[in-house]
């Protein structure tokens, strides 16, 4: 026993006094170890480099659809009222120019607002009498304010009120044209009578057209319901004659079977039975098989749809 233990003293000692040697006999393992290290980073580098959840992008193939919109009333205006320039209207129409129009107008009303210079043709500088498209009476103005002016940068104001139309008319008429024109009484009446003015106007809920889609569909959904229910029955029923009918002389089954439904009066007799589907086939869901029928074919898919439809 002692002289083992002298044994392994004495070559741990040799090891000890030769690290050369240690290494020798270490290295292999070191080597196999990084190996598999390695190897194990490298197959898992799409875990490691890979980020888990996708960085949000914007959807550019979305489509917008109708926003909801309450139903609203524009309520009556008095055209011998509003044509005069009363302050509180010119205040009205001052706040609105010039949180929306100096940009491009300048708070001059000179045409060369900060956002002028990138336009062409030029924004209309309100000081001068040269250039005017419409032309600058109230309801001339009035009319530019409605439909914009096409093909410049001036685009339709048309959802401000006919108040807030006026009140802007009035603010660049008072402000800056230099003896405006004065609007007879027919370029009042017509103006009237274009917009509707002293009717006021019922703009009703708007909602969007996929929740009207929905609806309508809903609408429908008892006749869909039944019309699945059958299909389901019909489905691999093969053993039953009258399917396997029905089977060759469709095209669409849902669409013979919703066709049947919305005319419901082919129930009455057979020829009006077989006059409903050969009249307008290839455009009922059926197919040009209907006219190989024979009488007895045509009892038995007549008896059957009679009873499931
Ligand atoms: C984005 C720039 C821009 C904004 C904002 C803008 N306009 Fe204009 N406006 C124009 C341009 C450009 C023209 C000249 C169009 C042309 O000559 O075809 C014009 C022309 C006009 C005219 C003259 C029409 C005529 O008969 O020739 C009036 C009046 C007018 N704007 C009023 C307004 C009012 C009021 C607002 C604010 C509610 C407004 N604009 C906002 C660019 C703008």
């Amino acid at each position: 026993m002692l002289k083992l233990n002298n044994i392994i003293k004495n070559k741990i000692d040799k090891l000890i006094s030769e690290p050369g040697k240690v290494f020798g006999l270490v290295y292999p393992y070191m080597f196999i170890l990084v190996t598999i290290l390695g190897f194990l980073y490298v197959i898992n580098l799409n875990y490691i480099s890979r980020q888990n959840v996708d960085p949000p992008l914007p959807d550019t193939t979305a489509q917008s659809d109708l926003p909801v919109m309450q139903s609203k009333t524009i309520p009556p205006i008095d055209i011998t009222k509003i044509r005069e320039p009363a302050p509180d209207l010119i205040a009205k129409g001052k706040n609105i120019f010039t949180t929306v129009c100096s940009s491009c107008h300048g708070t001059e009303g000179k045409g060369d607002g900060p956002t002028a210079a990138s336009l062409n043709p030029k924004p209309r500088n309100f000081t001068s009498k040269e250039g005017w498209k419409n032309g600058s009476k109230l309801s001339q103005i009035y009319k530019t304010l409605q439909d914009g002016i096409p093909g410049s940068g001036m685009a339709s104001y048309e959802y401000l009120t006919p108040e807030e139309k006026f009140g802007l008319a009035h603010y660049i008429r008072t402000t800056f044209v230099p003896n405006p024109s004065q609007d007879s009484p027919d370029d009042l009446t017509v103006l009237d009578q274009l917009y509707n003015l002293s009717k006021g106007k019922e703009i009703p809920t708007q909602i969007p057209v996929a929740a009207a889609a929905k609806f309508v569909i809903s609408e429908n959904d008892s006749t869909v319901q039944v019309i699945t229910g059958i299909m389901s029955t019909l489905s691999g029923n093969y053993s039953n004659p009258a399917v396997a009918i029905f089977d060759k002389i469709t095209q669409n089954k849902f669409q013979a079977l919703v066709s049947l439904e919305r005319s419901l009066d082919w129930k009455e007799n057979e020829q009006l039975f077989i006059n409903t589907i050969v009249d307008n086939v290839n455009q009922n869901g059926f197919n040009r098989q209907v006219f190989n029928l024979t009488d007895n074919d045509w009892d038995l898919i007549y008896v059957y749809l009679k009873n499931v439809l």
